[in-house]
């Protein structure tokens, strides 16, 4: 049995990364760390003394953070270090950082020499509990989200919550827009933790143990997203669009952000096709408006918007398909919406947030 993708938490993550260092060093395989500035500076030095004993001759590769540098140029940099150092086949990369450094060390992994092995240490709430897991690796392209990427498990994602003390709070907000997700789709009583108004440092291992679960249990059921693993994507078709088209314009919008708005609009959309009850819209718009500052579009933009949905790799023909919930903890996939109602459901959600 594989144990690839295996998700394990601090002192067993630590073991685990210090035997395959020490492995490496033995067998003389080159290992080579992805990381971006903020990382290298705040989560890098917590690791440094145990990588340096265990392997002393590992490779830094740092690119600059940020979404708007997901993309093939800054790929090109990883496999050109890559290069540069003679890596082979049997090379290791660990990526060190958020959901754009375990989505972009994923996909140079898994392309360069036809996939090296690599390994996640995830460093913010929404990679801990979402994009580190399951295998996804992506980069952005013509100002699409994740238009090219690949499906390729490293061989284990480590988990450290400490690394989010340092974390600002936007960004643990942010990592709320997935927590959020796993929620609505699969887990209505992380939504006790969403309408406390603390964020409980103390709670965060056992929450980011909760998402893990969900994740990989549905991820190892559907891989390669034929069915199944689609419910993970709840929110996230008019999210990406929102994030997209924040992208171009150089507007802020973190990405769990962008999901979080996307799933008020398939909340909307979900109480026209599949009967969700308002009293959750309503319970929903408190816990958004609470952690969240609502995202604002001029409503000019929704034909772009429309547009960039077509795009989304959950469609078939022409037709708009969508997650929907008929209640917390009830999804439901490939669901076709006629473009009107999805036009409406935007409509909507601008009245509401107002
Ligand atoms: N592959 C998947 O299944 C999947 C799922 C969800 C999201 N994603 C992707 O994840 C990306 C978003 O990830 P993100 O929210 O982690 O953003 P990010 O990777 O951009 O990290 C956010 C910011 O925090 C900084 N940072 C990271 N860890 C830190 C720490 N511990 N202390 C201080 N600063 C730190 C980073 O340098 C960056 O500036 C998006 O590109 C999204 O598409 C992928």
């Amino acid at each position: 049995m594989t144990t690839k993708g295996h998700v394990l938490f601090e002192q067993d993550a630590l073991q685990m990364l210090e035997s395959m260092l020490i492995d490496s060093n033995q067998r003389n395989l080159k290992v080579f760390l992805l990381t971006d500035e903020n990382c290298y500076t705040h989560c890098l030095p917590l690791l440094e003394k145990m990588l340096r004993q265990a392997q002393p001759h590992w490779h830094l590769i740092q690119i600059p953070s940020g979404e708007n540098h997901k993309n093939l140029a800054t790929t090109a940099i990883i496999w050109e270090k890559l290069t540069e150092q003679q890596a082979g086949r049997d090379a290791l990369l660990i990526n060190l950082g958020g959901g754009v450094i375990t989505d972009i060390g994923g996909f140079a992994a898994s392309c360069y020499k036809r996939g090296i092995r690599t390994l996640h240490i995830p460093t913010t709430l929404l990679a801990m509990t979402d994009a580190a897991i399951g295998g996804k690796t992506g980069i952005d392209f013509d100002f699409y989200k994740n238009h090219i990427g690949t499906f390729y498990l490293p061989e284990f994602v480590l988990i450290f919550p400490d690394f989010l003390q340092s974390l600002d709070h936007q960004q643990i907000i942010s990592g709320w827009g997935e927590v959020l997700k796993y929620a609505y789709i699969s887990e209505p009583n992380l939504l006790r933790e969403a309408l406390n108004q603390k964020v409980d440092f103390s709670r965060w291992k056992t929450m980011i143990e909760s998402c893990v679960k969900i994740k990989t249990s549905v991820t190892s059921l559907d891989p390669t997203e034929n069915g199944l693993r689609k419910i993970l994507n709840f929110g996230h078709t008019i999210g990406h669009a929102f994030e997209s088209e924040a992208l171009q314009m150089s507007f802020p919008l973190l990405h769990g952000e962008a999901v979080a708005a996307g799933i008020l609009t398939e909340m909307l959309i979900s109480n026209k096709q599949m009967g969700l009850s308002y009293s959750y819209i309503y319970q929903y718009i408190t816990i958004y408006k609470t952690w969240f500052k609502p995202y604002l579009f001029d409503k000019n933009i929704i034909p772009q918007l429309i547009g960039r949905m077509a795009q989304d790799k959950k469609n078939t023909g022409n037709q708009l398909k969508f997650v929907l919930i008929s209640e917390p903890g009830k999804a439901h996939y490939d669901v076709s919406v006629p473009v009107q109602a999805v036009e409406a459901s935007l409509l909507e959600y601008l009245k509401l947030i107002l």
